[in-house]
């Protein structure tokens, strides 16, 4: 495969005179692919069914005359203002039970019935016209779902919604009250009518009730994109993709993936780090904050190979400065360069770079692009110029299998946020810091859904967190003859959210007998090396194989199944996977802070998120620099 570059496009900002220049210009630094569409409803349907479609009729015949090939987004992120005055009760409703307004984006509820119907409407209207028009060669569903925290809503339809989903569910209420624990203050329903969304309780709502309406949530945003889908698949055959984000956990990304041909993501290493990550760490933020953290984009890289099914692109790119974290500083040179080849080697289709022109209106105008407003390159656009060329001599580029694989479920992460038992229990950070010490041992990772049913050539499968065992990953583990290191708290849950009648993992032949959490300027030191930070189970097993300082249970292995009770720090996790490593034969390479590499077939590709040189076997790698080696 032949990685290609692209960049979003708003023609609707720009007068037309711009537009033929500005496609030159993009295939001139190299460029092949052009987004453009996914906020422009006010532009295409001004008023209840009269549609003004020559403006981008043309801007499709300007943009592919030059060469480039068209993503078109459909743009039900955007609804207009008189699709709002249409459906009053169609505005997501936050958790204080106050609606939110019209005057930004996103401001729909994924169970409004009308909406959905609406959002369909003009996904089959925009597909009629250019669904087979061979200029435009892939769609992007809606944009970014669950940006700016709109995945739940508890408006009057989600509450509706809800209803039935529980009824279809349970059938009968009583099978409902059994499966919640009702009993427990009094909580029993006599009918599906009379159950309430969450929120606004006096304390606490049952977690069970959150774990159902978590679920029901993340099933509207499927059932939402698949309104799109059935209106879209009867006008075009072209690849359907979504721009899903970073670190947004509240919707079942790989149950989205399975109805589409390409997940794509949308990267933002810089806004990230200041935003979705350490927030205790202001060192390593400040350490960073200009390259964004080495792990999170090969995380969602990772990741988003997984729920596109091997298939996946980036289809926003951080091309300088963003506006919206809350500090926004200029990248060191080189990074974008460095972002862009870092996603090359994990097997990108696509990257494309979010925008072309830095706007001079509206609330993104201190957001970079490629250009800057005034039309001159933005050292982005120098960085992607010298890029393409580079990805052009790179030629072809053959994934290579990893031996490591990491289990990810949405599930588990809003049963941990629901019931975290200590402040900063996080299953997202559980997980991203076992795939850090991965990285750190220069290990490339795969990233598998629960619903993996084998471990095929893998040699070590790591599963933390999980909060219930599923029959396919059972099988898998049954199956499988290298080893499964699971814990801490994997399957310390049933799918009703309450504690296993064994107490145990169901995995090896132990007991959790009790579980504690730690402050955060508190640990235990492990007898071979290493602390247990912020959560730790008490083991009743045989076959401990890893004990604190004072003698208490950590490990416990039978064969090839390992279970860790407890969440270590990375020193720990450094220590323990290399150990299973040279066991079951993967080759592994301690790299120093910031610098990481990934492994394609024939080739090694090592990134420096430092801003200083280092060197690595040898090889001296710049700052903000990379090398193939
Ligand atoms: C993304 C979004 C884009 C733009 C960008 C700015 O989250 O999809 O439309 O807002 O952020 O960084």
């Amino acid at each position: 495969m032949k990685p290609e570059l692209g960049v979003c496009y708003y023609p609707e900002h720009w007068p037309e005179e711009v537009w033929a220049e500005d496609a030159r210009r993009m295939k001139d630094t190299g460029l092949s692919w052009v987004r453009i569409g996914e906020f422009a409803w006010s532009r295409l349907e001004a008023r209840e069914g009269v549609f003004t479609w020559e403006w981008l009729d043309q801007a499709v015949e300007v943009l592919s005359a030059s060469g480039l090939k068209i993503v078109m987004g459909t743009p039900s992120a955007t609804p207009p203002k008189w699709v709002v005055e249409k459906y009053p009760g169609m505005l997501a409703v936050d958790r204080e039970g106050r609606p939110r307004k019209f005057g930004s984006r996103r401001h729909y509820c994924f169970s409004h019935l009308g909406y959905r119907r609406e959002a369909a409407r003009m996904a089959a209207s925009m597909t009629k016209r250019y669904g087979r028009d061979p200029r435009v060669q892939a769609w992007q569903i809606d944009n970014e779902y669950g940006c700016h925290d709109t995945t739940i809503s508890y408006s009057d339809a989600a509450c509706a919604g809800f209803r039935e989903w529980l009824a279809q569910k349970y059938q009968t209420v009583d099978a409902l009250n059994h499966a919640w624990g009702n009993v427990f203050w009094s909580m029993e329903y006599a009918g599906f009518d009379e159950i309430d969304l969450p929120n606004l309780t006096v304390t606490e709502a049952n977690p069970a009730h959150w774990l159902d309406f978590r679920r029901f949530t993340s099933d509207q945003v499927v059932a939402f994109n698949r309104a799109q889908i059935d209106a879209m698949r009867p006008h075009t055959d072209c690849p359907l993709i979504h721009n899903y984000m970073g670190r947004v956990t509240d919707f079942d990304h790989f149950k989205v993936g399975g109805d589409l041909e390409i997940a794509s993501w949308d990267s933002y290493p810089t806004g990230f780090l200041e935003r979705n990550l350490h927030e205790d760490d202001e060192e390593w933020r400040a350490r960073f904050a200009c390259q964004g953290d080495p792990d999170f984009q090969a995380f969602h890289h990772d990741l988003y190979r997984a729920v596109g099914k091997g298939r996946w692109w980036v289809m926003e790119q951080q091309p300088g400065p963003v506006n919206w974290a809350p500090y926004n500083p200029i990248p060191l040179d080189g990074m974008v360069k460095l972002w862009t080849m870092e996603a090359v080697a994990h097997g990108v289709e696509v990257v494309s770079y979010f925008r072309w022109r830095q706007v001079p209106f509206a609330q993104e105008q201190m957001h970079s692009g490629l250009l800057r407003s005034d039309r001159a390159n933005a050292q982005a656009q120098i960085e992607v110029a010298a890029l393409a060329e580079e990805i052009a001599e790179l030629g072809e580029i053959q994934h290579s299998d990893a031996e490591v694989a990491l289990v990810f479920d949405y599930e588990s992460q809003w049963a941990w946020e629901i019931q975290p038992q200590g402040k900063d229990f996080d299953y997202f950070r559980l997980v991203f810091e076992q795939y850090r010490a991965l990285r750190k041992l220069g290990l490339n990772v795969d990233i598998l859904p629960k619903t993996c049913r084998d471990f095929g050539n893998y040699k070590l499968v790591l599963i933390p967190g999980l909060m219930t065992w599923n029959d396919e990953l059972k099988s898998a583990v049954e199956a499988f003859d290298g080893i499964v290191l699971a814990g801490p708290r994997t399957g310390l849950k049933t799918i009703d959210m309450q504690i296993p009648s064994s107490l145990g993992s169901d995995f090896v032949d132990a007991t959790v007998s009790r579980v504690g959490t730690i402050r955060s300027n508190m640990s235990i030191p492990i007898a071979d090396g290493g602390e247990i930070i912020r959560y730790y189970e008490e083991l009743e097993a045989r076959n401990v194989i890893e004990h604190t300082r004072d003698g208490t249970a950590v490990m416990v292995r039978e064969g090839g199944r390992v279970y860790l009770g407890a969440w270590i720090d990375q020193a720990g996790y450094l220590r323990v996977f290399n150990t299973f490593c040279k066991e079951t034969g993967i080759k592994t390479l301690v790299l120093e802070e910031g610098v990481r590499r990934r492994t394609i077939e024939g080739k090694v590709l090592i990134v420096n998120y430092n801003d200083r040189e280092v060197t690595v076997e040898g090889t001296v790698i710049p700052a903000a620099g990379y090398s193939w080696q």
